[in-house]
């Protein structure tokens, strides 16, 4: 596979100039844009559809999570705007995965639905503070299962989740199942505000299909060289 299939740069960024410098300067070293939250509510559906038309891949990171019918909207209006990837939170339940999987799968052929199972931010003491027992780990495996029997085309996960999973699912996933997996520091650089980091080559050994690097990419002083090397360390 072409490392370039495996690398998303997240754009988080509150303005199209800054979103088109660094796509700019990123260059042909990567395929696919993250435009989450941020991007979104400053700039809206141009931002997703400049890129779009530039010939880029989009990963609308929005994580949807309301009841199915309105899911299930908001995934069509999403692939009516060309992006390839977007997210949703499997907590929503298996009818609104399943509201989301069959609007993806309707309106446009490639669009990869993907479950948020537990926020990294969160640890086994916040989900009690919401109601839920077990861990985080169990938690994680329990959702993935719901976003899989659902239909789901993968997971965002961190990369020890990631090796969970594969291990849990393995043989159920079956090749083209996406683990997308942030939380990505090239060797040897800074953390940023990142707890546990694990290197591109880590990441794609525990078991991530792609691997999502922002501030490593968007902040460097050359973007495109970074991206390289990236590219190079999953290659
Ligand atoms: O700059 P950095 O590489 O930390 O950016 C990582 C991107 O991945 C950000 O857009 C962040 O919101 C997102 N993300 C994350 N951890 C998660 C889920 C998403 O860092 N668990």
């Amino acid at each position: 596979m072409d490392p370039r299939q495996r690398l998303i740069v997240a754009l988080d960024v509150s303005t199209p100039a800054a979103a088109r410098k660094i796509v700019a300067a990123v260059g042909d070293s990567a395929l696919t844009y993250k435009v989450g939250m941020q991007l979104y509510t400053a700039e809206g559906p141009p931002a997703v559809r400049e890129l779009v038309d530039s010939g880029r891949r989009v990963f609308l990171d929005l994580k949807y999570h309301d009841i199915p019918n309105t899911v299930g909207a908001a995934v069509r209006e999403a692939a009516q705007l060309g992006v390839s990837m977007l997210t949703v939170h499997a907590s929503g339940g298996g009818k609104m995965l399943r509201a989301a999987v069959e609007a993806a799968l309707a309106a446009k052929l490639n669009l990869l639905v993907l479950a948020v199972t537990v926020l990294t931010s969160l640890d086994d003491g916040d989900l009690g503070k919401i109601g839920l027992r077990g861990g985080v780990l169990d938690q994680v495996l329990r959702l993935a299962a719901l976003a899989l029997s659902n239909g789901c085309h993968g997971v965002v996960a961190s990369a020890q989740e990631a090796a969970a999973l594969r291990k849990e699912f393995g043989q159920e996933f079956g090749r083209d199942f996406a683990i997308v997996t942030p939380g990505v520091r090239p060797a040897g650089s800074g953390h940023d505000d990142q707890a546990r980091v694990v290197t591109p080559a880590e990441a794609i050994a525990a078991g991530a299909s792609h691997i999502v690097v922002g501030r490593p990419i968007t902040e460097a002083s050359d973007p495109a060289a970074e991206a390289r090397a990236i590219l190079g360390q999953i290659g």
